[in-house]
C-alpha cells in the first residue's frame, strides 16, 4: 500500500483546489491511498508561541501524517503571483521540530487550479526552491495545472469535467509509480 499526505492551500468552503485534491482521491490507482491533511487550525507562525508552547497540535498531526506518508501531494492556489500565505505558513510550521528531516527527501508533486488562464502556473513555479531548500525529493517531469476552473467544477468545487478527471488520475498514476 502506497500513502499519499495530500494537502490543499485553500480554505474555501468550495475551493477549486481542494476538489482537484478530493479529485485525486477519488482517482487514485488501486493500492494507493491519499490522505488528507487539515491546514484550518494552523496558527499563524510566531516564534514566541513555539518557544513558549512548541508545536502546535493541528501542526504535530500534520508531521505525523507525512512522516507516515511515502510522498506528499500540494494542490496549490496562486495569489498575486505566488504561493498563499496560508499554506506556505503551513509548510513553514511543519518545517520546525523535527520538520526538516521528515521533509528531505520526500517525493513532492505539485498541481493547482484556477479560475485564470494560466492555472497557477507561477505558485506551482513559486514551490520549487521552497521544496528544494527543504531537500524533498520534487518529481517535476509532468505538470498539472487546471485552467478556467469555473468551467470544469461545480459550485461545490467538485471537478466535473471528464477530461480534466483523466489528467488528474494519469497524474497521480504517474507520481504513484515513482514511489
Ligand atoms: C489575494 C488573491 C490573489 C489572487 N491572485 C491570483 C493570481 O495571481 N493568479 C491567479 O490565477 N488567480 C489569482 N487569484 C484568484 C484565485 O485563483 C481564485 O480565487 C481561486 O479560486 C483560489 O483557489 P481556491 O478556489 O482553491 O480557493 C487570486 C485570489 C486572491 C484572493
Amino acid at each position: 500500500m502506497t500513502t499519499i499526505l495530500g494537502l490543499s492551500g485553500s480554505l474555501r468552503r468550495a475551493s477549486f483546489n481542494a476538489g482537484l485534491l478530493r479529485a485525486a482521491v477519488e482517482l487514485a490507482p488501486s493500492g494507493v491511498t491519499i490522505e488528507v491533511g487539515d491546514i484550518r487550525d494552523v496558527p499563524l507562525y510566531d516564534a514566541d508561541e513555539e518557544a513558549k508552547s512548541g508545536l502546535p497540535p493541528a501542526v504535530e498531526r500534520l508531521q505525523q501524517q507525512l512522516a507516515a506518508a511515502d510522498g506528499l501531494l500540494l494542490a496549490t492556489p496562486e495569489y498575486n503571483n505566488g504561493i498563499p500565505g496560508v499554506f506556505k505558513n503551513t509548510i513553514d510550521w511543519m518545517s520546525r521540530g523535527e520538520g526538516l528531516r521528515l521533509f528531505k527527501g520526500k517525493p513532492v508533486a505539485v498541481m493547482g487550479t484556477s479560475p485564470g488562464g494560466f492555472g497557477t502556473i507561477l505558485s506551482q513555479n513559486h514551490w520549487l526552491p521552497v521544496l528544494r531548500y527543504l531537500r524533498c525529493s520534487i518529481r517535476a517531469e509532468g505538470r498539472l495545472i487546471v485552467s478556467r476552473a469555473g468551467a470544469v467544477f461545480d459550485d461545490e468545487g467538485n471537478l466535473h469535467d471528464e477530461k480534466t478527471r483523466e489528467l488528474v488520475r494519469e497524474f497521480v498514476a504517474e507520481f504513484a509509480d515513482t514511489l
